[in-house]
């Protein structure tokens, strides 16, 4: 987990079916509300679906370059920021060589799409990890969201009733990648109270003697 980081520099090998395989069986073995498994992944690597999420990622693009004010660096810019825009960039521009995976969940009128989405994204996770422990390099992307969501939606046929919860990209990793970076922990987590962080908790336990 530590080293699963999200790639965006693939090579032109195509990821074959025992590996994307084993990375959608994993998916299933993530937990549900219910066990329901109201999942289904679908894998897109036709020219044609290739093609609509092409046409999909340009839109998303559109939509993050203002929001990260993100622009293509110059060929001589080295910079970590750089760096990874110019990733970002190529991800986008070669999307519709690569395959990716779409995940769907049914709609259920009970519960709210955030519960809903607490029953798909870690059969995603489960995806990422399974890709990241074969070696295959994944990017989840918003390409199913903003514009490219109903042109998705036609392109596959998926039901009204069915959410497009998010899109994976796959493919074997090229180049090399700087170690995964997050906040420290004692940021994410509080005890009891929203306000009690775990160091301040440990401090008192020790204190407490
Ligand atoms: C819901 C979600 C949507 C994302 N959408 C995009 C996207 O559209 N394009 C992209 O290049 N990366 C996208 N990402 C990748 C994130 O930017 C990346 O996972 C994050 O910056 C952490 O990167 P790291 O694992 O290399 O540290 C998305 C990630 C998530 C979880």
């Amino acid at each position: 987990m530590s080293t699963a980081r999200t790639l965006r520099r693939f090579t032109d090998e195509p990821v074959d079916d025992a590996t994307l395989r084993r990375c959608l069986q994993a998916a299933t073995w993530a937990p549900s509300g219910a066990n329901a498994q109201a999942w289904r992944f679908i894998v897109l690597r036709s020219p044609e679906q290739r093609a609509v999420v092409a046409r999909a990622a340009a839109h998303a693009l559109s939509v993050i370059e203002p929001v990260y004010g993100m622009r293509r660096p110059a060929p001589d810019d080295r910079s970590p920021r750089a760096r990874n825009d110019r990733a970002t960039y190529e991800l986008h521009d070669r999307a519709g060589e690569f395959t990716s995976v779409l995940f769907t969940q049914k709609r259920f009128p009970t519960a709210s799409e955030l519960l809903l989405g607490g029953s798909i994204f870690p059969a995603m996770q489960n995806f990422l990890l399974a890709a990241r422990a074969q070696g295959l390099g994944a990017c989840p992307t918003s390409w199913a969201s903003y514009d490219g969501e109903p042109l998705l939606r036609e392109a596959v046929g998926v039901p009204a009733d069915w959410m497009l919860a998010g899109h994976v990209v796959v493919g074997w990793p090229r180049g090399r990648h700087g170690p995964l970076r997050r906040r420290p922990l004692r940021e994410a987590v509080a005890v009891d109270h929203w306000d009690r962080g775990w160091d301040q908790n440990t401090d008192a336990a020790v204190a407490d003697g």
